[in-house]
């Protein structure tokens, strides 16, 4: 059904302005015919931060930003949706136009910077979905059922204290999400990223995790995650990772898009757009920071996969070097929604040629190979 659909659909897409092509894409997702749920091969199952999650392929944050079709693409067969990144005030982000595509490469540059509804308006879709009653039975989410549903926050451009925002949001959407993503790795919000330096990190962390703490006995036990670029040196990944692990965040994500131009791309024209690159020319790179935070990590918590996964070898190739789940959005750009179908078939050959029972046994198989080899361009 999606297959034929989009090939149709996929042309015309690709003739528009990127962001138009997304915005059409929401409409059409909206206004899609109720799918009868996805039923996964019971292999595909990975329990993380508390949860039970069907499948390990997760929406990437920035699809789905204000949170309007995250049971829409659960139907399409994720196992996971990053709604968001949400700030607490609406803003309209930078000037467009702001996405781009690098077609030869398989790419995406993208300086949106937090274009966002804001908290009230997505908190309200949020809160609809929690109680409606096709959601309310006990399924495989976390203090409710109808699926895993993470909240990406971030702070708005002008906020006078940025670690008040986090703190605020994760206050206000802890007893709708299934999981909290504290992004501090958007490189389209000045000054964002420093967020990840060892004193800012530490303070940031100390504070979530306790603003957590605060609404947990209403809300429930939030898993807290941290998203990171691929960008930092591995001096400071190690900070990052110490510090994720002293202020016992339940997980990390690795990572967001790159400022690295590499020198293999082929669209050079849109290679100078300034933005975050990601899709295929990131995954060395992000697979890369992966396997070296798998190793620092040492089991602690689960680390999730994101960058450049477009077919089941590259999906694979994420858990090999240490993760437990993976998400993906430049692809889909590409390759459109039956890929996620396509992951998940390619992970269950791949098990069966292994002869092992679940995912879990292979997370991390190759993550010292990887770190030995030389660093990716
Ligand atoms: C157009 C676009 C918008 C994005 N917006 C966000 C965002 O709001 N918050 C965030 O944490 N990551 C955002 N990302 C990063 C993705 O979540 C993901 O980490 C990154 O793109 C790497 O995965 P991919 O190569 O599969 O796209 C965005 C990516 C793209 C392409």
């Amino acid at each position: 059904m999606i297959g034929p659909f989009e090939r149709l659909v996929r042309p015309l897409l690709h003739a528009l302005d990127p962001e138009d092509a997304h915005g059409l894409t929401l409409r059409i997702l909206k206004f899609a015919p109720p799918l009868g749920a996805v039923r996964d091969d019971t292999r595909l199952a990975v329990r993380a931060f508390g949860l039970n999650f069907p499948n390990p392929v997760g929406m990437a944050a920035g699809f789905d930003k204000n949170a309007e079709v995250p049971d829409v693409l659960l139907r399409f067969g994720f196992g996971f949706v990053e709604v968001g990144t949400i700030t607490p005030l609406p803003q309209p982000g930078n000037p467009r136009p702001r996405v781009f595509r690098l077609e030869a490469d398989g790419g995406v540059i993208n300086r949106l910077g937090f274009n966002s509804q804001g908290a009230d308006a997505v908190l309200k879709r949020l809160a609809a979905r929690a109680k409606a009653p096709s959601l309310a039975s006990p399924a495989s989410g976390g203090g409710w059922g109808g699926g895993i549903v993470g909240v990406n926050v971030g702070a708005n451009k002008a906020a006078p204290d940025r670690v008040a925002d986090y703190v605020q949001l994760i206050e206000r959407f802890a007893s709708v999400a299934s999981y909290i993503t504290v992004n501090v790795s958007s490189p389209n919000t000045p000054g964002l990223r420093a967020l990840q330096q060892a004193a800012a990190l530490d303070d940031l962390l100390a504070r979530v995790v306790d603003a957590r703490e605060r609404v947990a006995q209403k809300a429930g036990p939030t898993p807290l995650l941290l998203k990171i670029a691929p960008d930092l040196s591995l001096g400071e990944l190690d900070d990052v990772v110490g510090i994720a692990r002293s202020r016992r965040v339940d997980g990390m994500i690795v990572g967001n898009t790159t400022l690295a131009r590499p020198p293999s791309l082929r669209e050079t024209k849109v290679a100078k757009e300034a933005g975050g690159l990601s899709g295929r020319p990131l995954f060395s790179l992000a697979t890369r920071m992966l396997a070296e935070t798998y190793v620092r990590v040492e089991g602690v918590f689960p680390v999730i996969g994101a960058g450049g996964i477009d077919s089941g070898g590259t999906a694979l190739a994420k858990f090999r070097a240490g993760a437990s789940l993976i998400q993906l959005y430049s692809a889909l750009v590409f390759r459109g929604l039956g890929l996620v179908a396509e992951i998940k078939s390619a992970l269950i050959a791949a098990l069966e040629r292994d002869r092992l029972d679940s995912l879990a046994e292979l997370v991390g198989a190759d993550a010292a190979a990887v770190t030995a080899e030389p660093w990716p361009e």
